[in-house]
């Protein structure tokens, strides 16, 4: 990274968010994933940080990704979909990447299924914004970027 170089934020999406604006529409809302990235590019550039995004329905991949975030980005935004409920290896990957860990949801998780009440990213992040559907997104970007401020 140059000196002038600006602070990275990678906003990782997990499995099935490819789909957003087809998918159970009154849940996830019709802003399709795309409209979401292009959202929080254009506040990235008004909060001075460069947004990277990236989804996969692939753990391993998302996994992969994170390792590495490690020493390139400044904080990390993650949407793990369905993996947030069930993945030890994505919960890892994220703590051992040192960075400053923002989770996001579309939907608000605790007034859905139990089973969606769990979170194992929520172990290695500072905190979660969710329910506000892709307005979650550019909340977890404002939260992130204040951060790095913080840190800086
Ligand atoms: C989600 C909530 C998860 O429970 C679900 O599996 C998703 C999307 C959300 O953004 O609301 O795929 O992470």
């Amino acid at each position: 990274m140059g000196m002038d170089a600006l602070p990275r934020v990678l906003v990782l999406h997990g499995p099935n968010l490819n789909m957003l604006g087809q998918r159970e529409p009154q849940i996830y809302g019709y802003t399709t994933l795309a409209g979401i990235n292009a959202m929080l590019v254009a506040l990235g550039q008004e909060l001075g940080v460069e947004v990277e995004t990236f989804q996969s329905n692939h753990e391993g991949e998302l996994v992969s990704k994170i390792q590495a975030a490690r020493g390139q980005a400044a904080a990390l935004l993650i949407n793990g979909g369905a993996y947030t409920h069930t993945s030890v290896a994505i919960l890892d990957a994220l703590l051992a990447a040192d960075l400053p860990v923002i989770e996001v949801h579309l939907s608000n998780l605790y007034k859905r299924e139990e089973f969606r009440h769990h979170s194992y990213i929520a172990r290695a992040a500072i905190g979660q914004i969710c329910g506000f559907g892709a307005d979650s997104y550019l909340l977890g970007l404002r939260a992130a970027v204040n951060i790095i401020h913080r840190k800086q």
